[in-house]
């Protein structure tokens, strides 16, 4: 297999906005408790907060985390999670069948997000709640002082205002699965009088409407249409969700399932812009892909489950070395629509379907995905380049026409480094690539990192946790004005050139 990229610093998708690296925290399984909490733990600080942890979430540069939910936060009464640890109260939690202790709440995150040196993404409550609760938070969490929400926070310990800016309207309000679901007519007119609100009460915020839960909701696309037509002029952002999985262990549709997510991203750019027509706008909304990962491996336990108890483990996804793959290749998705794609969120960072696990009062390690998603963070900052790429392609049941390269460039101008990241999607052969580099004039190889494994299905464990992991040892060389390599069969590649 041989394919061929052209890589022109003035041909130029869009500057990436590093809230793109971002992830995302819910008070589900092990996320929260046994995840980033864990008072007692050998590595917990005076907090309770795990070092361990705290440690690889900085690793990957995490610039923005999403917090409490999911569908966690459409039951969640945010008053319940501030205050005197030990007056808050136990509560029945609907959307994952356990107890919540409120133990770790609103104020302990945010410690723990200046702690990793990220911001929070938080999101209200549409599903029990609504304008008045999404107000209410808002005042106590950015209004400086003189006002009861406010004066609680300062109560509270927290002198100064939180200002988190990034606000979600609800989560996957269209799902039949979650708390208080609505149709898009009652969303739309829910969302656009809790903006109102927020906004009132802190004009800087940035707003983020729920698209569709995911690409196979029977009502998209015609709920963003119409949830846009309320909100438009009051929203910065509109949500996309998306997981996939392999369950009929066909890895070559596996792989191919980016291409689908493209689409996606495509239709909705689409959609956004229908109604900026409709509404004779001349504003642009940006897309926030704020859930997105591979989830599949835990449906089966996750199924077996007794409700009611506290942190059990759940969606525990042990991620493959195919796996890593995919998380690559939608990586590089995200890339290539820099210029609509501002957020996105991997989902989730600690336990629940995440790049970092943890054992309770034990260690802490990379999980195969942590790979692509850390090269992409550190080195996937500056411009997206138009991906020019000839590539043979290959066909499965459902999606025709996949390249087996999937490949964009980032060009780092203050650095002067120029990171190609491409995968390989073929199991049987290696791939020749080769990257005309031509405006950058003569560069020289900085590294070529590789994530490679005979087993597609190899995983890291507690006791093996450097099973899959990245070799610097890749085989690019670098000639004037040219790169070339040879991709190894089902591989992840990161070519830094200056
Ligand atoms: O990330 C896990 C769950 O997936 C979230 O709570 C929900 O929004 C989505 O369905």
């Amino acid at each position: 297999l041989k394919a061929s990229v052209i890589v022109d610093k003035d041909f130029v998708v869009g500057e990436v906005d590093k809230r793109i690296y971002g992830s995302f925290i819910e008070h589900l399984g092990r996320a929260v408790y046994n995840g980033i909490y864990e008072p007692g733990h050998g590595t917990a600080d005076e907090q309770g907060l795990r070092g361990d942890v705290m440690g690889l979430v900085k690793e990957l540069q995490v610039p923005i985390v999403r917090y409490p939910g999911g569908n966690f936060v459409s039951g969640y009464n945010w008053e319940d999670s501030v205050g005197p640890v030990a007056q808050r109260k136990r509560r029945l939690e609907l959307a994952w069948r356990t107890i919540e202790t409120n133990e770790f709440g609103f104020n302990e995150f945010v410690d723990w997000a200046r702690k990793a040196n990220t911001d929070v993404m938080m999101a209200v409550n549409l599903g029990t709640r609504g304008a008045d609760a999404a107000r209410n938070i808002v005042e106590y969490s950015n209004h400086p002082s003189g006002t009861y929400w406010s004066d609680l926070r300062r109560q509270h310990g927290y002198e100064q205002p939180h200002n988190i800016k990034v606000w979600c309207l609800g989560n996957e309000m269209d799902g039949p699965w979650q708390i208080g679901a609505k149709t898009a007519e009652e969303y739309g007119r829910a969302a656009v009088e809790a903006a109102k609100v927020m906004k009132w009460v802190d004009p800087t915020l940035e707003l983020v409407a729920c698209g569709s839960s995911n690409l196979n909701m029977a009502t998209f696309p015609d709920w963003e249409a119409t949830v846009l037509d309320h909100t438009y002029n009051h929203v910065e952002y509109l949500s996309m969700h998306q997981y996939y999985g392999n369950s009929d262990d066909d890895t070559r549709t596996f792989l191919a399932r980016s291409v689908e997510m493209d689409d996606f991203i495509r239709t909705l750019v689409a959609t956004c812009d229908f109604v900026k027509a409709k509404k004779r706008s001349k504003k642009t909304m940006y897309l926030s892909f704020d859930e997105w990962n591979v989830w599949y491996h835990s449906h089966a336990a996750d199924a077996k489950r007794e409700p009611w108890s506290i942190a059990p483990p759940q969606l525990e996804d042990v991620y493959t070395h195919e796996d890593a793959l995919l998380v690559g290749c939608m990586l590089i998705t995200l890339l290539k629509h820099a210029d609509r794609i501002k957020m996105a969120c991997l989902a989730q960072l600690v336990n629940v379907i995440a790049p970092i696990m943890t054992s309770n009062g034990g260690g802490a390690w990379r999980q195969t995905i942590f790979y692509p998603f850390l090269h992409a963070s550190v080195y996937g900052r500056g411009k997206a380049l138009v991906p020019l790429i000839q590539s043979p392609k290959y066909d499965t049941k459902t999606i025709t026409d996949v390249p087996y390269l999937e490949s964009i460039a980032v060009y780092n101008e203050e650095a002067g480094e120029v990171t190609v990241f491409a995968v390989n999607r073929s199991l049987e052969e290696s791939l020749a690539l080769e990257v005309d580099l031509r405006s950058f004039g003569k560069c020289r190889l900085i590294e070529h990192l590789v994530l490679q494994h005979e087993d597609l299905k190899a995983v890291n464990t507690e006791n093996n946790p450097d099973n899959v992991k990245p070799h610097a040892n890749g085989n690019a060389t670098v000639d004037g004005l040219k790169i070339s390599a040879q991709l190894a069969k089902a591989s992840w590649n990161v070519i830094r050139v200056k």
